[in-house]
């Protein structure tokens, strides 16, 4: 028994290991292998064969789903995921981000409050790089002030590179000329390399998160940067991701999504369509805010009554 089947020309996994194939990664990450990504799959596959001295796709199939496999989940995981990102990818998210909300943000930090932003599948960091350079030039002593950025994703491979802060130089050229100097040393990196600058490290935790599976924090974002991720799940797996994301905005949050991703009715319902693959919760109004404030004071008056 071999688990290649006659319907497999060489090289190509059979259609039924595909659908084994599709449901572990469908399990584990959330993500919807299309059926005409049989070839990549294949060649990627059979790499981890090769690796971990599986013979057949089922064989491996059986052997990551046992227990202490969990490095080679890792590599499967890691192995199916596009990675594809590049710093300043869809800059009109960031003309928007600059001139639309880091104004009021850097105003709340500066009076003492704080302020989050989140890189929801960051790949490689460029995103969520870029989006402390941005906070960088706009606030130079942000670092001192209560404004951070997290960046998650489901790849652990992805997220050294990330943590490394290492670019080649070529990965610069999408850069303004300003950001790439002010941003990066290549003193200090190896020839051909760009390091980067160490108050961009210090506004930003890499973590790694399924954003299929239960997140280990509370918080509101006052920016989320979710951008070509939700693609790679099916339908029902988008829209249960955009109403999550939606209900972590901070009123006036800012949702930024990528250009072949759309967000459900449900959801457009509860934001403000504010360009390309931009999104707004409303903000508190004044008048919302003065009669929180009133209701506070009245539950003060209660609790001193009752006391
Ligand atoms: C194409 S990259 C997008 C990177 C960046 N956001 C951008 O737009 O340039 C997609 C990233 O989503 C990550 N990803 C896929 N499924 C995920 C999941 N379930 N949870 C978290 N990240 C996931 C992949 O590992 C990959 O790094």
């Amino acid at each position: 028994m071999t688990g290649e089947r006659h319907d497999a020309p060489a090289g190509l996994i059979s259609q039924r290991d595909f659908a084994t194939v599709a449901e572990l990664l469908k399990r584990m990450a959330g993500i919807h292998l299309n059926p005409n990504k049989r070839a990549m799959v294949s060649g990627r596959l059979n790499k981890r064969l090769k690796a971990t001295g599986q013979k057949t796709i089922s064989a491996y199939c059986d052997a990551l789903q046992g227990p202490d496999h969990t490095d080679e989940q890792d590599a499967f995981i890691s192995a199916l995921t596009t990675n594809m990102t590049r710093f300043n990818r869809e800059a009109h998210h960031f003309t928007h981000l600059t001139e639309s909300v880091l104004p009021a943000l850097l105003e709340t930090v500066r009076g003492g409050g704080r302020a989050r932003l989140w890189s929801a599948g960051c790949s490689t960091g460029e995103e969520a790089y870029d989006l402390a350079f941005h906070v960088l030039r706009a606030c130079p002593d942000a670092a001192r002030l209560d404004i951070r950025i997290l960046a998650t994703d489901i790849d652990k491979s992805v997220l050294m590179t990330a943590q490394a802060g290492l670019y080649s130089v070529a990965d610069l050229s999408h850069l303004t000329d300003k950001h790439a100097e002010r941003f990066f040393d290549r003193r200090i990196a190896p020839v051909g390399m760009a390091s980067i600058c160490e108050a961009a490290r210090e506004l930003i935790a890499f973590r790694r998160l399924n954003l299929d599976s239960d997140w280990p924090f509370h918080g509101k974002f006052d920016v989320i940067m979710c951008r070509n991720v939700a693609i790679y799940f099916d339908d029902a797996t988008q829209i249960r991701l955009w109403h999550r994301l939606t209900d972590r905005l901070q009123a006036g949050g800012a949702l930024y999504i990528g250009h072949s991703e759309a967000l459900p009715e449900a959801v457009t319902g509860r934001v403000r369509h504010e360009g390309a693959g931009v999104f707004r919760l409303a903000p508190v109004s004044s008048a919302a805010r003065s009669l929180a404030r009133q209701r506070t004071k009245t539950t003060e008056k209660a609790d001193e009554l009752e006391r």
